[in-house]
């Protein structure tokens, strides 16, 4: 098949929501604070960056700006409800896997915006030709796990307490996976 490159932004209508999805550019630096700021603490407990710090979100947003990080994001009415992500790796011997984030505002979640954000992820991973894709996620995150296996992934790795929270509390790192090939939308 050959890859179709997408095209923004598009509005659609999820759960009865007019929804706009866009990629993220520089200049949503303060869109994505807000957001990401706005969510509870345990939330962002999985993400690569600590959200309150600044020269969190400058990183980030180099990302962004050199195509190593891309994200669709989900707006209402100009309001950011949602993200997914995919971070591409730097090294050569893992060039064709890409890392899978969601994260949708609690009161969007449960009405599909999860999995067309992972199916515009998917459309990317593929145009860009990503043969992998993987999600990490803390074993206490069943919800997650389970989206992530509605979508089609399976578990990959389960490694025992690689992950702690602020309190000192340990628990296991589940890593799931996805062939692009094989992802249907
Ligand atoms: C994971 C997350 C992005 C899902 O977003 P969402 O918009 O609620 O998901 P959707 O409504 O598109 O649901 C997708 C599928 O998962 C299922 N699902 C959604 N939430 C679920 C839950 N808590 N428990 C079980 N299944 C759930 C839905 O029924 C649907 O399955 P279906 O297609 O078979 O009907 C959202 O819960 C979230 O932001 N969680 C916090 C961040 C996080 O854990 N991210 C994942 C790690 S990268």
């Amino acid at each position: 098949m050959t890859p179709q490159k997408r095209s923004y932004p598009w509005t659609s209508d999820v759960g009865g929501h007019p929804i706009t999805f866009r990629l993220m550019t520089p200049a949503d630096k303060e869109v994505f604070r807000d957001f990401v700021r706005s969510v509870p603490e345990e939330d962002n407990f999985f993400l690569l960056l600590d959200v309150r710090q600044d020269r969190s979100l400058d990183h980030w947003m180099r990302g962004v700006e050199t195509g190593r990080t891309i994200s669709v994001i989900a707006l209402e009415n100009g309001k950011m409800v949602g993200y997914g992500n995919l971070h591409t790796s730097e090294l050569n011997w893992t060039r064709h896997v890409g890392e899978v984030r969601l994260q949708v505002a609690r009161s969007h979640r449960g009405r599909g915006l999860g999995k067309v954000l992972a199916q515009e992820v998917f459309g990317i991973a593929r145009s860009r030709g990503l043969q992998k894709i993987m999600a990490r996620m803390a074993s206490s995150q069943t919800g997650a796990r389970q989206v992530f296996a509605s979508l089609g992934f399976q578990p990959e790795a389960l490694l025992a307490d690689f992950v702690i929270d602020a309190q000192g509390r340990t628990q296991d790192l589940v890593i799931m996976s996805h062939d692009v090939t094989g992802f249907v939308n």
